[in-house]
């Protein structure tokens, strides 16, 4: 059997990417270009897959410019940052580990690094610090990959990932000071930062008030319209002996509001269950089975919210705008106006519902649709 011509849950650049050509275009020129970019989107919507496609097409075409790609959902500390960017930097510069194991002597004055190499040096190449120096010091490691650039005669496109969750070490405040200062001022290095935390990217690059304000060009990336959804799925399908009306495959993008991820989800459990041509009740297979698949990550955001913020979303599904009117308050035990507010705050900042032309919808299309099976039943 052929392989699912649908992908989701990694990022996809080259296979199973559609669309996005204008947004590629613009953030390559920009990257090119030393334009610093950020890029801002609810998650799963396609950042870290459209950065990979424009780093690899960059990597193909540009020889001097080194690339590199640090995901941050894993650094935990300022320290533990530092390090991570470090290495990934050092490995960037270079194609060789033998040169990556002369980096320490080379690229730094004050810190001494411990460098070690495995059999596999790829994967096995490390580089610690003593964190006090390093803490002390970490200009140095900021600077790094203006050092190398220089050094080297190169240019390099640092991208980070998750950018938003350096925001939650402690000290973050004169950190982020630091970062802006040391790079604002760098020649040969461009910086891509993007995050799924529309919230918190919003206040770190949009508040005149703080250090990366204007610190360069900002994306809000949108969805992948619905027309190149539905060529996508209908290539897809054919270009592996199966088939798929055009009125079929378009009620895929419009049931998950041509959400990326859930989009190719749903397409890839309805290819899975049709046998030569789909049909309405592929299509609804698939939906269960995606919904299902889904639930225990829908429990646990709901287990973790407060009974007023679960109210308040029935009401928003109910079709109720005035929120702080007595009748609706009541109705739905909404509290207080008070109440009101301080929930929908919180629902909004962590990307529950969002504010679309002053009324509120769901960010997630296939929790809304669990969320209305589960309290109101199926219809
Ligand atoms: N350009 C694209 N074409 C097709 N599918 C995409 C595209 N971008 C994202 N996707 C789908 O969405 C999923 C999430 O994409 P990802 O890049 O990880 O989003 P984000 O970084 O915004 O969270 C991918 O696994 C893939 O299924
Ligand atoms: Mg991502």
């Amino acid at each position: 059997m052929k392989d699912s011509p649908f992908i989701y849950g990694v990022t996809v650049s080259s296979h199973s990417f559609t669309d996005r050509e204008q947004e590629s275009r613009k953030l390559r020129d920009n990257l090119i270009n030393g334009i610093n970019t950020m890029i801002i989107c609810p998650r799963r919507w396609g950042k870290s897959s459209l950065v990979e496609k424009v780093i690899q097409d960059i990597n193909r075409k540009e020889k001097i410019v080194k690339t590199v790609i640090i995901d941050l959902f894993s650094a935990g500390s300022e320290e533990e940052f530092l390090e991570l960017y470090a290495r990934e930097i050092i490995k960037a510069s270079s194609g060789k580990w033998q040169e990556w194991m002369n980096s320490g002597k080379e690229f730094f004055k004050r810190l001494v690094p411990k460098l070690s190499v495995g059999t596999e040096p790829s994967s096995d190449f490390s580089i610690s610090f003593d964190w006090k120096e390093l803490k002390q010091h970490s200009d140095e490691i900021l600077q790094l990959p203006e050092t190398i650039a220089r050094k080297k005669k190169i240019r390099m496109i640092v991208c980070l990932d998750e950018f938003q969750n350096l925001a939650s070490f402690p000290g973050y405040e004169t950190f982020e000071k630091k970062m802006r200062a040391i790079w604002q001022r760098q020649k040969s290095v461009t910086y891509c930062l993007y995050g799924s935390r529309r919230h918190m990217m919003s206040e770190i690059f949009n508040s005149p008030a703080k250090p990366f304000y204007r610190f360069g060009d900002i994306m809000h990336l949108q969805k992948i319209d619905e027309e190149k959804w539905v060529k996508f799925i209908c290539d897809g399908f054919k270009s592996t002996g199966k088939k798929i009306d055009e009125s079929l495959a378009r009620q895929i993008p419009l049931t998950m509001k041509n959400h990326s991820w859930y989009v190719q989800q749903l397409a890839h459990y309805t290819w899975n269950t049709t046998q030569k041509t789909a049909g309405q009740p592929e299509l609804e297979t698939a939906l269960r089975e995606l919904l299902s698949a889904n639930s225990p990550l829908y429990q646990k955001e709901i287990e973790n919210m407060a009974t007023g913020q679960l109210n308040l979303l029935k009401a928003i599904l109910s079709g109720e705008t005035q929120f702080t009117s007595a009748p609706v308050m009541q109705d739905y035990r909404l509290g207080t106006p008070n109440n009101v507010s301080k929930n929908k705050t919180s629902l909004v900042n962590n990307d529950i519902i969002q504010d679309v032309n002053g009324s509120f919808e769901f960010v997630d299309p296939a929790f809304e649709l669990w969320f209305r099976n589960r309290y109101f039943g199926r219809g």
